[in-house]
């Protein structure tokens, strides 16, 4: 049986926390945002606040829907603060020991029942719940960047996961608007088990094919239909998100396709980190 969310807690609101809370309030949800600063918190606010407008000014939203949605945001940088949440989405950095670390606090913190969901995108789900005594109500819910956009939510079953936390998990990404699927906690679970090593082919076929970086972006978008080329997509994700992700099923898998070409590494190392440094394959 699915439980009932009244409340939501996301924890960290950069792209993808900030997107997820973007989706709960326009979903009618009282969500608590929680950012390690004020500062921090408040950038999410502002760009939730200019989305949902842009949605207003394009006829998408009523106005008053729209300062509705606003108004069910709260932000904090108090992790105490999430104790009545009956579910809370964790979305800060990809790293093991700090998700650890912070999932031991909410157990410590948010009542029993809770469903506590990580937002990785190639960590392990189990790993992450094996830092808590109630491993249980863990599971993955991972959204695809840009979260309000992108219609698919992977619900994944760690090892320990009870049927009623997937469950309910699977739920509430439906009543999001989101499109769920169901899969269990292998490493980069079912879409980035494929896109990763995928994305990085297309690097190598960079230098393979001698193509340009926009021609290897209207090859992808004009000869396989996707949405948006692969050196774009990268910008988008973030070069240091998606070498992270690399190296992580890397490490786990072993197949020389995962491992993150030299090129994006160095990329990512001099800071060339797509759209949000401004400078990636292409100038924002
Ligand atoms: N958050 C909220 N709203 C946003 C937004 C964001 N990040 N970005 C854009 N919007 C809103 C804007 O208001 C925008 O309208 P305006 O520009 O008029 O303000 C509106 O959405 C529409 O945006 P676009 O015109 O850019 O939309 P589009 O039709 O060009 O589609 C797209 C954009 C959905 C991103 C499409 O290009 C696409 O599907 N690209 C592929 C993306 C993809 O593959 N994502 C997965 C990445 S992998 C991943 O996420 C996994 C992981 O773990 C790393």
């Amino acid at each position: 049986m699915a439980g009932e969310i009244r409340k939501v807690g996301v924890v960290g609101l950069g792209a993808m926390g900030s997107g997820i809370a973007q989706l709960c309030v326009e979903a009618g949800v009282e969500t608590v945002g929680r950012e390690v600063t004020a500062e921090l918190g408040q950038k999410a606010h502002d760009r939730i606040a200019h989305f949902l407008t842009r949605k207003v000014e394009k006829g998408l939203l009523e106005r008053p829907t729209r300062d509705a949605a606003v108004a069910r945001l709260t932000l904090t940088t108090d992790v105490a603060e999430l104790a009545d949440c009956d579910l809370v989405i964790e979305a800060i950095v990809e790293e093991l020991g700090p998700k650890q670390e912070l999932f031991s606090e909410l157990e410590r913190v948010c009542r029993p029942g809770a469903v506590l969901a990580t937002n990785t995108s190639a960590l392990s789900v189990t790993e992450i719940a094996s830092a808590t005594s109630t491993p249980e109500r863990v599971v993955g819910m991972h959204f695809f960047n840009p979260a309000p956009l992108m219609p698919l939510v992977e619900i994944v079953r760690a090892e320990l996961s009870s049927d009623a936390a997937f469950e309910t998990a699977y739920a509430f990404g439906e009543r999001l608007g989101k499109h769920p699927i169901r899969c269990h906690d292998t490493p980069g679970f079912v879409v980035n088990r494929v896109l990763i090593p995928l994305l990085n082919d297309c690097v190598h076929v960079l230098d393979e094919a001698r193509v340009t970086v926009e021609d290897l972006d209207a090859g992808m978008r004009h000869g396989a239909g996707w949405p948006m080329g692969p050196c774009e997509l990268l910008d988008l994700v973030g070069l240091d998100v998606h070498v992270h992700a690399s190296e992580a099923l890397w490490e786990k898998l072993r197949e020389p396709r995962m491992a993150a070409p030299p090129r994006l590494v160095a990329m990512a190392n001099a800071g060339l980190l797509g759209r949000k440094t401004g400078q990636g394959f292409y100038s924002y």
